[in-house]
């Protein structure tokens, strides 16, 4: 059931645009503007040949503030599918937006994609991003994932869970995120640094479903615990909880499910937080796209966006990082907990902008580095 009905001469025709366009190299490569005015350049020059036949689209430019080589398959995808052009540029979320800003009316992006709906929604309340009428949208995305006009939209899910060493720890040890303060983890735990995003979201919904002094003891709890076991990578956390460093690490689930791929002896386990009745639930946050407010593309854009939530896009947009499809209809990959066998908490994705301020002096109050 492809959604996507294109005339049979799309493919043909962005051929011959991408054949006069050399592909993009090296992994985060991208000579800036050099690149777009040249492509802008042929597409225009490919214009008075394409016109005769039908006005598709033939190109979207992507900000990307995700590792490339977890959308880079879907992206390519969508081109071959639809014979759009996706022309990608890589970078640090709070660079691209910044860019954003500074471009204007005159950026050349299309599409901002993200690993957090915090700064999707930082995007929208800057005026960067454009809403969206697209009943695709609303069928495939639940509403608690998306902005209310749809201006940006989660695309997969990542929850903020336990990693702990099976050779250490009981799952039935740990019932709630908050029981990591106790005294009883002192020098066993292991957490992001206070840059960290994910720690940053986080810590927004335990204040949002907890309120501010359950937040500031858990915090304080924290690092008191986890002494030395700072991390500024996900990874480092599984990797030191793997070893025995520590007993139990905060991460997204994902990481867990890549150090087991790896290494499937490893003597880890994931355990989703926060299930028992009238308890707060996992904590998730989505990574998710928006169309800019000054799309010179629109038409590709949305033709994008229409693809990634469809059913097919989102198995595999999901996939590339074992995240969580958001589409209801599509089952998470089978290593992962089922999603109908957890709860996540009931915090709206658009609130993470607002409470990310307030949230982060209270990590630095707390000490946390
Ligand atoms: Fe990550």
């Amino acid at each position: 059931m492809n959604q996507f009905h294109f005339h049979p001469g799309a493919g043909r025709r962005a051929r011959l645009v991408r054949g006069r366009q050399a592909r993009p190299s090296g992994p985060t490569g991208w000579s800036p503007l050099r690149r777009i005015a040249l492509l802008a350049a042929l597409c225009t020059a490919a214009i008075p040949l394409l016109a005769a036949t039908s006005p598709t689209p033939t190109q979207v430019v992507v900000y990307s503030g995700r590792a490339e080589r977890l959308i880079k398959p879907a992206l390519d995808s969508f081109e071959g599918k639809t014979g759009i052009r996706v022309e990608l540029l890589s970078s640090g979320t709070t660079e691209l937006l910044n860019r954003l800003q500074a471009e204007g009316d005159r950026t050349p992006a299309d599409v901002f994609l993200t690993n957090d709906a915090g700064n999707l929604e930082r995007a929208r309340e800057l005026g960067l991003l454009r809403p969206l009428a697209m009943r695709e949208i609303e069928r495939a995305i639940p509403a608690p994932f998306r902005a209310p006009d749809n201006s940006w939209v989660g695309l997969s899910g990542r929850i903020w869970i336990l990693v702990y060493n099976t050779r250490q720890v009981k799952p039935a040890d740990i019932k709630s995120i908050l029981d990591l303060a106790e005294p009883r983890w002192k020098g066993k735990i292991a957490i992001p640094n206070a840059g960290s995003e994910y720690l940053q979201a986080g810590v927004s919904v335990i204040k949002a479903t907890q309120g501010d002094s359950r937040t500031r003891h858990f915090l304080e709890g924290l690092k008191s615990n986890a002494d030395t076991n700072v991390f500024g990578k996900s990874s480092q956390i599984v990797e030191a909880v793997a070893k025995g460093q520590a007993a139990v690490g905060l991460v997204n689930h994902y990481y867990i499910y890549r150090h087991l791929e790896a290494q499937p002896d490893a003597p880890i386990a994931a355990l989703i937080p926060d299930q028992a009745e009238g308890s707060m639930g996992a904590i998730m946050n989505a990574a998710g796209i928006g169309v800019t407010k000054h799309a010179r593309h629109l038409e590709a854009a949305k033709l994008l966006v229409e693809f990634l939530v469809s059913q097919a896009g989102q198995k595999m947009f999901a996939d590339l990082n074992k995240e969580y499809p958001l589409h209801p209809e599509v089952k998470a990959n089978p290593v992962l907990p089922e999603r109908q066998s957890f709860r996540v908490a009931l915090v709206p994705l658009v609130r993470l902008s607002e409470l990310r301020e307030p949230t982060m002096a209270m990590i630095e109050q707390a000490g946390l580095r």
